[in-house]
């Protein structure tokens, strides 16, 4: 536990249930260096360019948001311990969703419980009032606003309290944050309500363009959800019900192109596993349009969030995404994000769908020279070697082009394995699969496109460009050297591929 905050103050260590034997009154002990500090990032199984916190444990991302240059990664933290549990704001910066430094816990449990799941916003306009004394420019924009974050209270009174909505602020750019005195902002509504996203909708039909209000999604009870509206991120009311999602928890929402065109959106509503749908939303009312869809057909990829308050000019919808039920043998941290993502809108046969894509920060990582090779295939399934393979962190893409022979074969059209995880096509019934997570995938103009990204602990797949993605978690024992097989069937005629190494974020 980090204590410079209450330096100067005095401690009181109350031990509430102790096991036989526990030595704990031996082994606390104050002091100014993290006991690990050498030891730190260069673990056996540490991710070696995705976050993992720096120790204990983490599940969601939270309060993903972007102000002035620096993206914040707040998560949920066990700070003491490498399983679920005593759950803190954890937080990170990063100015390349890369390479992030981890900064004290930023929101810890207090009367009011545990620090479950929420969101972070930029409050640009000071309407909470938060910033006493803002500083205008100019142009009357406040340069100095609040950052505000939600989370959900819980478990007050030993397990017992309900739970509810709660607000935190930031006058100094995120860096420490206040709880609000008058929390909870949202009191318990129904079950285990909770995980608040919460975003700013701009009034589209108003002519000056500076109307809008603050919106929130929450999770209610079963497969429900709610929105909530407010003026001032204070005093909420809710407008509309989203049921029947197909899944619970961590919800998020948000407006996208269709195709980059900014005169065709569409609103995403996103739930905790994945599932989404597709619909407008006119301030009050989301209407769906189509789904629940699944963006993810199972893996190590849970409660995802995307970024608030990205620039304009931007413009993407970063996404992270924890890789739940990954394992890390003897480590003093558990758990990973994804990569981060980018997600757009495509017109597709069936209709308008998330494309998942990882995000370009991710380059330049890669190491110059990748090992390339194109091979022309005699339908004879013999095995191909990518030769001179070096490393572990890889970044590879294939395209294969398929025969456009009606053929009826079942077996595999494409075989890969790498690392021992096996990621194959079948033509047949348009199926890609990775260690047996199973997904639709047709061909476009008779190719299928596959990016593969390995780490230490997880290989992420994404198919013709983002239309399927399966992120999968494994030990690599790294005992044998990297390999990777290509075979297919007499349905497969030719592939391309270029094998880049990635650089670990630790090299120091
Ligand atoms: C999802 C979740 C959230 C909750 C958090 C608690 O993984 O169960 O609904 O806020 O984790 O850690």
């Amino acid at each position: 536990l980090e204590v410079d905050k209450w330096k100067g103050k005095r401690l009181n260590l109350i031990a509430e249930t102790v096991a036989g034997g526990s030595e704990w009154k031996t082994r606390t002990r104050l002091s100014d260096e993290m006991s690990d500090e050498d030891l730190v990032y260069r673990e056996e199984y540490r991710p070696q360019f995705h976050f993992s916190p720096r120790r204990g444990w983490t599940n969601d991302p939270n309060g993903l948001v972007y102000y002035k240059g620096i993206y914040h990664l707040f998560f949920q933290h066990n700070p003491y311990g490498t399983s679920w549990g005593n759950m803190t704001w954890g937080h990170a910066v990063s100015n390349d969703l890369l390479h992030w430094t981890e900064k004290p816990d930023a929101v810890i449990p207090d009367k009011n419980g545990v620090i479950f799941s929420g969101s972070a916003v930029v409050d640009w306009k000071n309407t909470s009032g938060l910033q006493k004394k803002p500083v205008k420019d100019k142009s009357g924009n406040i340069e100095n606003p609040p950052l505000v974050a939600f989370y959900t209270s819980t478990g007050a009174n030993r397990g017992k309290g309900p739970s509810a909505q709660s607000m935190v602020y930031s006058l100094d750019e995120g860096n420490t944050w206040f709880k609000y005195p008058r929390n909870p902002v949202i009191p318990h509504i129904i079950g285990g309500n909770r995980d608040p996203k919460v975003f700013w909708y701009e009034e589209k039909k108003n002519t000056n363009g500076n109307q809008g209000k603050w919106i929130m999604a929450l999770y209610m009870d079963k497969e429900d959800y709610a929105l909530f509206s407010s003026g001032n991120l204070i005093r909420w009311e809710k407008i509309c019900d989203i049921k029947d999602m197909g899944c619970s928890e961590c919800p998020d929402m948000f407006e996208l192109p269709v195709d980059g065109d900014k005169d065709n959106t569409r609103w995403v509503f996103w739930g905790g596993n994945g599932k989404y749908l597709i619909g407008t939303f006119d301030g009050i009312t989301f209407k769906k349009e189509g789904g629940p869809f699944d963006a993810k057909h199972g893996g190590n990829d849970y409660a995802a969030q995307t970024y608030s308050d990205i620039p304009a000019s931007d413009g993407r919808r970063i996404m992270f995404s924890w890789m739940s039920g990954g394992q890390y043998p003897g480590m003093p941290f558990n758990q990973q994000f994804t990569v981060p993502r980018n997600l757009t809108l495509r017109e597709t046969p069936q209709g308008i769908r998330l494309v998942i894509e990882p995000v370009k920060e991710l380059e330049s990582l890669r190491v110059s020279n990748p090992v390339t090779l194109s091979v022309k295939l005699k339908g004879n399934e013999i095995p191909v070697n990518i030769p001179d393979l070096k490393g572990e962190l890889l970044d590879i893409e294939f395209l294969f082009n398929l025969k456009n022979s009606e053929s009826r074969d079942t077996s595999k059209t494409i075989n890969i394995e790498i690392f021992g995880q096996t990621i194959s096509y079948r033509k047949n019934i348009n199926t890609i699969e990775m260690e047996g997570i199973r997904a639709p995938l047709t061909p476009v103009d008779g190719k299928i496109k596959i990016r593969l990204i390995t780490d230490r602990t997880s290989v992420e797949m994404f198919a013709n460009d983002g239309s399927v993605q399966i992120a999968k978690c494994f030990v690599n024992s790294r005992k044998s050297p990297a390999s990777v097989v290509i075979s297919g069937n007499q349905d497969l005629e030719s592939f391309e591929a270029t094998v880049y190494n990635l650089r670990s974020v630790w090299k120091r």
